[in-house]
């Protein structure tokens, strides 16, 4: 594996940041993006939670992708080009990959550099036949020139993981009408997303008893004081997260423990004991709220794959007649992965 220097894409995100946190820190109440939680130290954590045995989506999600996987496949047409966004680890990838042609493409994108490289090796170790063209970038803002190649192959994006439940109802569907341009009129998308369910299962799926979720939570924090450096005391916070009924949402907060300041660059962030940072909401949907919400978008609900206690779905979309793509795919290799800036 080639080891990739920062490329600018990092820069960008390292500037991204810092804005964030300071619009965030000025606002009322307090909030910075969940996005940033995903430095290499975060994803990790992030890998971590995933295994607690609270935190249900994954295994529930992983399940379902290897019971109805082969069949999945045959919808989304062997040899696509599968645009995996947010790929992380990848972890649940190959329960796709191992029903594709050798004649597909993979192409995950994530926005943690050393994750995306790590996993995208390890994918091609298991798949040496297909090609992969892994993009170091924020999936919300593709760059327009990323998809140029294969425009006779359909494309096909995967989201899995719920992590459309990390945006409000309404970058949902900006969200989803962004993947919509990434595929064409002749697309699909298959994406994982969490269902309402009781708040006892929820709220310990987000509070695990191994504390990953609140490390995760927390290192926000560090991730701001070894970047930014920001000026403030870690131990001074706590993790809470709770299901808001009325949202249909799980929130994340650091919660201030007592009176305190932060400090960045030279402005000052005065909080209140109890005062909180809201970091993530996690909506969670029934079937038809979220079918409600990929129609809004422009795409059109075909098959529903649900586990046995119906706790998560994995809808299969395939893209509107009158939907317009602007964009196109760059050449991909085999085997070497140096991540294409954004
Ligand atoms: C990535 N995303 C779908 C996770 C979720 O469940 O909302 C992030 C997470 N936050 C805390 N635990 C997991």
């Amino acid at each position: 594996m080639r080891h990739a220097s920062p490329t600018p894409a990092a820069h960008a995100e390292e500037d991204d940041f810092l804005v964030s946190v300071r619009e965030g820190l000025r606002r009322h109440p307090k909030s910075i993006p969940p996005k940033y939680f995903y430095d290499a130290h975060g994803s990790r954590l992030f890998d971590l939670i995933c295994t607690t045995p609270e935190y249900y989506p994954t295994r529930t999600e992983t399940g379902i992708l290897e019971r109805h996987g082969a069949e999945m496949a045959e919808m989304i047409g062997k040899s696509c080009v599968l645009i995996e966004l947010g790929s992380g680890s990848a972890v649940k990838t190959p329960l796709l990959l191992r029903h594709l042609n050798d004649d597909a493409v993979y192409v995950p994108i994530d926005i943690c550099e050393p994750h995306l490289l790590h996993s995208t090796q390890r994918l091609q170790t298991m798949f040496p036949a297909l090609q992969m063209q892994p993009l170091c970038a924020d999936y919300h803002r593709l760059p327009t020139r990323v998809l140029k190649q294969h425009a006779k192959r359909r494309r096909v994006v995967f989201f899995p993981g719920s992590t459309i439940g990390n945006c409000t109802p309404a970058d949902a569907v900006e969200l989803l009408r962004h993947a919509a341009e990434v595929t064409g009129p002749s697309g699909a998308l298959l994406i994982g997303v969490d269902c309402k369910k009781s708040p006892e299962i929820l709220n310990a799926a987000y509070n695990d008893a191994a504390g990953h979720t609140a490390a995760f939570n927390l290192n926000l924090l560090t991730r701001m004081q070894r970047e930014l450096g920001a000026q403030l005391d870690a131990d001074g916070f706590a993790h809470h997260a709770f299901y808001n009924e009325g949202q249909g949402r799980i929130e994340m907060h650091l919660v201030s423990r007592s009176r305190q300041a932060v400090r960045l660059g030279k402005e000052t962030f005065a909080f209140d004991a109890g005062e909180t940072i809201h970091t993530e909401n996690s909506y969670k949907y029934t079937a038809q709220e979220f079918r409600q919400l990929a129609r809004a978008a422009g795409w059109q609900p075909e098959t529903v794959w649900s586990d046995g206690d119906g706790w998560f779905n994995v809808h299969y979309l395939s893209a509107h007649p009158a939907m317009k793509s602007h964009l196109s795919v760059l050449p991909a290799r085999r085997g070497r992965y140096s991540p294409v800036p954004s």
